[in-house]
């Protein structure tokens, strides 16, 4: 296929946020320097949203690489879970032992694992990505939890990490106790013209291009970022079907009258790709 045609490695557009990848733009590196901050701070509650695609999960995962030895991370997906199903997952992921425990047996068994890992002078940081599907009941319990606390010092780190209506549900008039726990939100931009240029030259570096083997011209990049409106996983779709173009017309040249034809290929009617839902805010 065209990963040996171009000489890379493994192929620079996958779809999977791994952080080896990860191109620090401003905004990313804003993202990963305040949830550090926030964790490292023990600020009790992190949020970080961002369009569809902007790169969230990839983020967090860079995080959890770099920190994973230095705490205990419980991550977890929330769909419209009852509370006591997520405090199932977040036990699990750190290594409990719930089989068949009640919500009070769990809520129980977590405490003692947050005492254990304060006397080793560990921090345990709670993850929940696409929290936007969190009720306000569960966001409500997720502060109850974060309660847990010595006298000098809370247990428990939560981070939100969710799309954009997860400021609306922060907001909701019936959490004001949480949101005020929450300093500040942090929000994941999308990137500018000269960022996706910065960014695809990346993606193609780690994945094991070398000089000559693929340029892309200084329209491609125009064209990809007004398709992509600043979206890493759109891009990502779109160069992938781009250099499948280029290998079966022989072209190490990728231009902008390429791009248009990977736009044509992959957007008709029915099924647009950027489906707009893009909400610049
Ligand atoms: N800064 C970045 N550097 C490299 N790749 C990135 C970056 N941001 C996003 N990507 C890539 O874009 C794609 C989408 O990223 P990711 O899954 O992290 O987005 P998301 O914001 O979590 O999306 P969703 O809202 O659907 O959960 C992945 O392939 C990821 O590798
Ligand atoms: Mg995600």
């Amino acid at each position: 296929m065209y990963k040996e045609y171009y000489g890379f490695k493994e192929l620079p557009f996958n779809v999977i946020p791994d952080p080896k990848f990860l191109y620090r733009s401003p905004g990313h590196r804003d993202a990963l320097a305040y949830i550090t901050y926030g964790i490292f701070q023990k600020k009790g509650f992190i949020a970080v949203t961002g369009e569809v695609g902007v790169g969230k999960t990839t983020v967090i995962n860079a995080f959890i690489d770099l920190f994973h030895k230095s705490l205990a991370i419980a991550f977890v997906f929330s769909t419209k879970f009852p509370f006591e199903q997520l405090l199932y997952l977040i036990c699990k992921d750190l290594g409990l032992d719930v089989e068949g425990m009640n919500k009070a047996q769990m809520l129980l068994g977590l405490n003692e694992f947050l005492i254990q890992q304060y006397e080793k002078n560990m921090s345990t940081l709670v993850i929940i990505d696409e929290a936007q599907n969190l009720s306000i009941d569960v966001m409500e319990e997720l502060r109850m939890l974060s309660n847990l606390e010595t006298r000098d010092r809370k247990l428990l780190q939560i981070m939100l990490v969710g799309q954009p209506e997860l400021e609306d549900l922060i907001n909701d008039n019936d959490l004001r106790q949480l949101k005020q726990r929450i300093p500040g939100i942090c929000r994941i931009g999308l990137l500018n013209r000269d960022e996706v240029e910065s960014y695809v030259k990346y993606r193609l570096q780690v994945a094991g291009a070398i000089n000559g083997s693929v340029k892309f011209t200084e329209d491609a990049y125009d064209e990809i970022s007004h398709f992509a409106s600043g979206i890493p996983r759109l891009i990502n779709i779109l160069c992938d079907r781009v250099l499948l173009i280029g290998y079966v017309k022989d072209s190490r040249i990728i231009d902008g009258r390429l791009i248009r034809e990977g736009i044509r290929d992959l957007e008709t009617p029915e099924n647009p790709v950027n489906d707009r839902r893009v909400r610049l805010r």
